[in-house]
Order: structure tokens, then sequence, then C-alpha cells
């Protein structure tokens, strides 16, 4: 099985993610949580990115490309994949189909604008692992602790209400364009493609975490 999750900031790509994987054996393929590792692990690419990230911006599409080719060729991914928060522009999704790197599935979670602001101001993470909990919908068992670690929940930079809303604005120029390249192509084929079309449905993020 070869997934990618497509929307929003805070439409719930992580929290599905990790239901998804657990259910068929997958890795999780979040190049925001693999940024935010290079981040904590003050490397050159981690240190040019939090400025980026911070900002609300998309980090650079040669240096995500580059990330996400080398995650694949590790023996995990050979039953397949899920992409979480990738691509995340029309440059990432062609090198993708380039590359022939098959996907079966396209999934587009959507979520209203007044729910992603609320998720988002609530959202606490466990950074090692990329957990994610809410204090309101998803809460820890005890408060700011993650529950397997028992390790300390942080509140990530870019959550701030004006971060947010500049991350919500690039998604509609940058990404939201994906929704129609995936369904076209869907829909339609694409005989410059090696690689057969994915299935793209487009899902309600609005129920709770297990609906
Ligand atoms: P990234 O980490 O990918 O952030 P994002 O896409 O903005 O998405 P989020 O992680 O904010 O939201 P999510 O959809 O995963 O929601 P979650 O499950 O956490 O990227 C961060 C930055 O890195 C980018 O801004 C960019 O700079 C850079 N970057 C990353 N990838 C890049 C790329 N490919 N190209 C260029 N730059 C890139 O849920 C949100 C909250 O809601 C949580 O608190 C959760 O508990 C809660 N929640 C979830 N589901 C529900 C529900 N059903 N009901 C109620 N609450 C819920
Ligand atoms: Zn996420």
């Amino acid at each position: 099985m070869r997934l990618i999750l497509l929307g929003a900031p805070g439409a719930g790509k992580g929290t599905q993610a990790k239901f998804i994987c657990e259910k068929f054996g997958i890795p999780q393929i979040s190049t925001g949580d693999m940024l935010r590792a290079a981040v904590k692990a003050g490397t050159p690419m981690g240190i040019a990115a939090k400025k980026v990230m911070d900002s609300g911006g998309l980090v650079s599409d040669d240096i995500i490309i580059g990330l996400v080719k080398d995650r694949l060729t590790q023996p995990d991914c050979i039953n397949g994949y899920l992409f979480d928060g990738f691509p995340r522009t029309i440059p990432q999704a062609q090198a993708m189909k380039d590359a022939s790197v098959p996907i079966d599935f396209v999934l587009e979670i959507d979520v209203p604008f007044d729910a992603i602001i609320e998720r988002m101001s609530g959202r606490r993470v466990h950074i090692a692992s990329g957990r994610t909990y809410h204090t309101r919908y998803n809460p820890p068992k005890v408060e700011n602790i993650d529950d397997e670690t028992g390790e300390e929940l942080i509140q990530r930079e870019d959550d701030k209400e004006a971060t947010v809303r500049k991350r919500l604005e690039v998604y509609d120029q940058q990404t939201k364009p994906l929704v129609e390249y995936y369904s076209s192509w869907a829909k339609n084929g694409d005989a410059s493609a090696q690689i057969s079309p994915p299935s793209y449905r487009q899902i309600a993020g609005t129920g709770t975490v297990e609906e």
C-alpha cells in the first residue's frame, strides 16, 4: 500500500497517518517530522529550514525531493509507505511521477478553516516520535506528557495564530493545485507517466479522531 495524505495544515494528516501506518505496517514519511528532527539535531539543513518553517513558508523543492528520494531507498519502504505533508507543490509531485515512484491512493482530508485554527492552537507534540495530541480533543493521559515515553510535550513554534494564517495562505497558493493535479491524473490518466494513476478519494476530516 502506497499512499499520499493531502490536506491543509492541521487537517489531521499526522493523526490519521499513525492509524493507517500501524494497520498496514508501512512507514510514515512525514517531511515535516523529518525537518523538525533536523532542526533538533542542529544539522546545517535543520538550521536553514528552521527560519523558513517558523515563518510559515515552504522549504525549497530541491531539499525536500532529495530528502524523500533518500528515505525511499531504506528497506522499510519495500512494502509501501505513506506520505504525510508531501508532495506540497506541483514540482514535488512531478518529481515523484518522473522518478516513477508508485502511488495507489491519494486521500484528501477536508476540514473547514475555523476548525483548523482551533486544532492548531490546542496541538501538543512529542518531537522525537511525531505523536500528536490536542489539549481538548485528544488529550494525553497526563497533562503535557507523552503517553508512551513519559517525555514532555511541546507546542510547535509555527502554531502561533499569525503563522498558522500564513501557512494556510501558502497552502491555498502552492498545495491546493495538487487536488486538481491528482484528481485529474486519477480520472484521465497520463500517457507520459511510466506508472499507473492513483485512486483519488476525498474524506471529511471533521468527525472525531476515530471516525
Ligand atoms: P508539517 O509538519 O507537514 O505541517 P502541516 O502540513 O502544516 O500540517 P500539520 O502537521 O500542521 O497538521 P496535520 O494535518 O498533520 O494535523 P495533526 O494530525 O497534527 O510541515 C511543517 C513545515 O515544514 C511546513 O510549514 C514547511 O515549512 C515545512 N515542510 C514540510 N513538508 C514540506 C514539503 N513537502 N515541502 C516544503 N516544505 C515542507 O492535527 C492537528 C491537531 O488537531 C492536533 O492537535 C490533533 O490532535 C487535532 N486533531 C486531529 N484530528 C482531529 C479530529 N478529527 N477532531 C479534533 N481534533 C483533531
Ligand atoms: Zn503533521
